[in-house]
């Protein structure tokens, strides 16, 4: 499908924010409207995970202000590429520390430089759209109910061959999301301009679909373009 004249080449980089809860499928929703777009795509879990996995692999607490200060301060692009960074722990002692705000505010920096640089990104996390860049070209919503989003997670982890219990990762599914929901700074939250995709009963294509539709102002959602 061809891209909408104009949009890509304007002075103002193109941002497109796609937020969403554990496992609602932003990260294959955004990578492939980047592909599709000529943008650059940031997953901005990834940042918070990477100083995550850099806390516990120096034996520090997730929950411990100064051990996480220090961790985002020395971030670098090495930490953006450890194994670990998809472990359920590491996902976890993100969820925890993303909720200081010395954290938050270290990654911010590193998320608006990222976006300005030309042409513009597709950026996929729980505060893109309402707190790192309000003024978004378009956003996007991405949400599914926690059975599936659960079923999705415990599929990912198995077919990494690690031992876990549906209702196990259920719990931690929901946990995760309370927590992100809940924390007093940049919670996860629907912008008021954002357009809702529901990926339960989607596949990779279809939620594309939907996603290209809502930005496109084809098949329903507003164009959000002004
Ligand atoms: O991929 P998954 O849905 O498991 O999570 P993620 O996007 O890798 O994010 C891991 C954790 O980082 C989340 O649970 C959030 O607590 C935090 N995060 C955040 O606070 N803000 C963002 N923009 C992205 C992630």
């Amino acid at each position: 499908m061809a891209w909408e004249p104009g949009l890509a080449d304007r002075a103002r980089p193109t941002i497109i924010a796609v937020d969403g809860p554990v496992a609602a499928g932003k990260g294959t929703l955004a990578r492939r409207l980047a592909e599709h777009l000529g943008l650059r795509y940031l997953e901005s879990g990834r940042l918070y995970r990477a100083v995550a996995a850099r806390v516990l692999r120096a034996g520090g607490d997730p929950g411990n202000a100064d051990d996480v200060i220090a961790a985002a301060r020395a971030l670098g692009d090495d930490d953006l590429a450890v194994p670990e960074l998809r472990d359920e722990a590491v996902g976890n002692a993100a969820s925890v520390l993303s909720a200081i705000p010395e954290v938050r505010a270290v990654l911010l920096e590193y998320q608006r430089a990222f976006g300005r640089t030309p042409p513009g990104a597709v950026i996929d996390g729980r505060d893109i759209g309402t707190v790192v860049f309000p003024d978004a070209t378009h956003k996007l919503f991405v949400t599914a109910s926690l059975e599936v989003r659960a079923g999705r997670r415990y599929g990912e982890l198995r077919a990494r061959g690690v031992d876990c219990e549906l209702e196990q990762v259920k719990r931690d599914v929901a946990a995760r999301d309370a927590r992100d929901r809940g924390r007093d700074i940049a919670p996860l939250a629907v912008a008021a301009d954002a357009v809702v995709i529901d990926t339960a009963g989607l596949d990779a294509e279809a939620a594309f679909e939907a996603g290209l539709a809502a930005i496109t102002g084809r098949g329903g959602g507003p164009s959000g373009d002004g």
